[in-house]
């Protein structure tokens, strides 16, 4: 059994002006140990499939529809006080985006640490503490970081605190959203040597959400790329790094800067359609270079091109 399966998952917003397809029947399947990364551009419903995962979708959003498998258990169906005790930090953490800025300034970082082992594992506060030390060796910091408050730290300090706060009831999935978005190119690259380390070391299951492509390069074992609410690729690492077939993979991949390569960078004409009201057929056509007539009516279905290796694009199938 893997360790999470979504199946055809969706998850609206019902607002006043419409509702917002962000997760329009989304599945994939993630095994013990195993890193998927979750790509796309800002606003095709990264974020909004994270927190389906763990039931934290804000109102006026709501899960439509699908199931979350979690070791063969359906979270979309558990009551919310089964989910929090046993799944939620437990099994399954977050580090959220733009986490880092939303540590408590008015605690210590030892205090904030401290919270969620006292709720779940009872431990009374300094037991906690002391516990939490261990956790800021593990992801490089010095444990005498307790003492300090978030404004004394970098933002790179601050977001290994984060990881800290994500692993310390030993859960099997780790799902980080844009976990160095807002850092600098050398703490980016730290950061993400930290989580592949610890992914090893702990044998963690993650899910790594970016709109940077090139950020999941080393460290995911399999992609999806994400465009309007849909999964339209998914494969292993190389399959999407190397033999990428649908074009918008293609397009995100041209558009990540090559170090010593004076290539001409390329951008994808065109914006991400309103999800309220998305294009019909297939939702990228308005953007596409090898839009066919079929694509403007004809939703076009997952199919696997080799081995492991699925599209969702008219040109890997016929009607
Ligand atoms: N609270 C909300 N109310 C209404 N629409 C929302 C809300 N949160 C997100 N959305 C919409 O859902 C879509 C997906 O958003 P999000 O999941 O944040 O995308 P991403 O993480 O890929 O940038 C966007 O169209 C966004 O405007
Ligand atoms: S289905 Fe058609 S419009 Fe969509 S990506 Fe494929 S070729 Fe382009
Ligand atoms: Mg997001």
């Amino acid at each position: 059994m893997p360790l999470l399966e979504v199946k055809n998952l969706k998850t609206y917003f019902y607002t006043t002006r419409g509702i917002v397809k962000a997760v329009d029947n989304v599945s994939f399947v993630l095994d013990r140990g195993e890193v998927l990364g979750v790509a796309g551009e800002s606003g095709c419903g990264k974020s909004t499939m994270a927190y389906s995962i763990i039931r934290i979708v804000p109102p006026p959003g709501r899960i439509a529809g699908g199931q979350v498998l979690f070791d063969g258990t359906d979270l979309t169906k558990l009551p919310e006080e089964e989910l929090n005790r046993k799944y939620r930090w437990q099994r399954i953490s977050m580090v959220f985006q733009g986490a880092m800025n939303a540590l408590n300034p008015v605690y210590t970082v030892g205090h904030q640490l401290a919270e969620p082992l006292v709720y779940h594992k009872g431990m009374d506060k300094r037991e906690a503490i002391e516990y939490s030390k261990k956790y800021l060796e593990l992801v490089g910091l010095e444990p005498d970081l307790v003492k300090r408050y978030p404004h004394e730290l970098s933002g790179g300090m601050k977001q290994r605190v984060m990881i800290a706060m994500a692993l310390l009831l030993k859960p099997d999935l780790v799902i980080a959203d844009e976990p160095t978005t807002a850092l600098d190119v050398i703490v980016q690259a730290q950061i993400l040597n930290l989580l592949k380390d610890l992914q090893h070391q702990l044998n963690l299951s993650i899910i790594l959400i970016t709109h940077d492509l090139s950020i999941i390069a080393e460290l995911a074992h399999k992609v999806a790329i994400m465009y309007a609410g849909k999964i339209v690729e998914l494969g292993k690492s190389e399959q999407i790094f190397n033999n990428s077939r649908h074009p918008y993979t293609q397009k995100l991949l041209s558009s990540i800067p090559r170090l010593r390569e004076r290539r001409k960078l390329e951008f994808i004409p065109g914006v991400p359609p309103d999800l309220r009201a998305p294009p019909p057929g297939c939702r990228f056509h308005p953007r596409c270079p090898f839009v066919m007539d079929v694509c403007r009516v004809e939703e076009p279905p997952m199919v696997e091109v080799e081995p492991g290796h699925q599209v969702a694009c008219w040109l890997y199938t016929k009607r």
